[in-house]
């Protein structure tokens, strides 16, 4: 029988766990919790008007509806850097969600704690005006504008809800890098059918211009139909466009995918090393699309090549 977790502290890091060895800044507790959300001078709100009026040029029509019925729900183009409290309580009456302010990227086992207890952890800083375009650390444009609004929608919160109690079992097999991969290829650059159209779930890509119409329109990615364990299986890109997208067909196929087939028997045949790399489009895949992969092979971003 398997053991329980208590899901209410943080688990512990078994010795045979590597994780990125992030500096706690000094000061904060082991929740990695700021203790509020800081003060935004009026340059700053101004920053998150213009990216919430760039990002909303795009989005009808390409990201998914519960999406868009959440940033309605939340009302988060009220205008300036949204007030943490106030999208706390709209949450909690939809989902027992809440959004709590960190100052970076905090490790892997952290912020499954925090998930696993219906918490997001989002920045407690916005980019400057030179990082407009592109930065590396999510900030608090991405992950608000980017991750809040789908919190909203029961199953895709119950989703978040269930990937954060499978840190526990992945630290167990450690196999924190191919639950990771799961994230990113859901949560992060996940795409979903609607009515046989293909929009955009994942904050990776409704938070930033670039890879809107890369990765519904564009033919060099590959677009496959969502395979937890081909998935988690997978390699993926950090800093560029993605090479291959993963779709599902509702937020209660992924939940059915995931939570209800169980993370543990995943984990029991999974190597610790990826076994795909991220162009490959395999015959056992489901593909709607397979990429020429012409972006990637030209060298990709910083290469002058064309996102097509
Ligand atoms: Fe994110």
């Amino acid at each position: 029988m398997s053991r329980e977790f208590d899901y209410t502290r943080i688990p512990d890091l078994p010795a045979s766990v590597f994780v990125a060895p992030l500096q706690k800044p000094a000061g904060l507790a082991d929740d990695w919790l700021e203790p509020a959300q800081r003060e935004y001078g009026p340059a700053e709100h101004r920053i998150w008007d213009e990216l919430y009026a760039r990002q909303m040029q795009l989005m009808p029509g390409h990201a998914c509806r519960e999406f868009m019925h959440g940033l309605e729900r939340l009302n988060l183009g009220r205008g300036g850097v949204p007030d943490f409290n106030q999208i706390s309580e709209e949450l909690q009456g939809l989902t027992g969600w809440s959004v709590v302010p960190v100052p970076m990227l905090i490790p892997d086992h952290v912020f499954y704690y925090h998930l696993a207890n219906r918490r997001f952890p989002a920045g407690n800083f916005i980019r400057s005006r030179e990082q407009f375009d592109y930065i590396q650390e999510p900030d608090v444009f991405h992950d608000v504008f980017g991750h809040v609004p789908l919190l909203t929608d029961p199953v895709f919160a119950g989703y978040m809800e269930a990937y954060g109690r499978a840190g526990w079992k992945a630290l167990k097999y450690n196999r924190l890098k191919a639950l990771s991969a799961l994230y990113w290829y859901t949560v992060e650059f996940g795409l979903i059918l609607e009515d046989d159209q293909l929009r955009l779930y994942g904050a990776g890509i409704l938070s930033g211009p670039a890879e809107t119409v890369f990765s519904i329109e564009g033919r060099s990615p590959n677009r496959i139909h969502l395979n937890v364990d081909r998935a988690m299986r997978t390699d993926y890109t950090i800093s560029d466009l993605q090479a291959t997208y993963f779709v599902i067909e509702s937020f209660r196929e992924l939940f059915h995918l995931t939570e209800q087939r169980g993370f543990e028997p995943i984990y029991e045949s999974l190597a610790p090393a990826f076994q795909y790399a991220k162009t490959a489009a395999l015959d056992t895949d489901h593909i709607y699309h397979r990429g020429t992969q012409e972006y990637e092979l030209r060298g990709g971003r910083g290469s002058g090549a064309r996102p097509v």
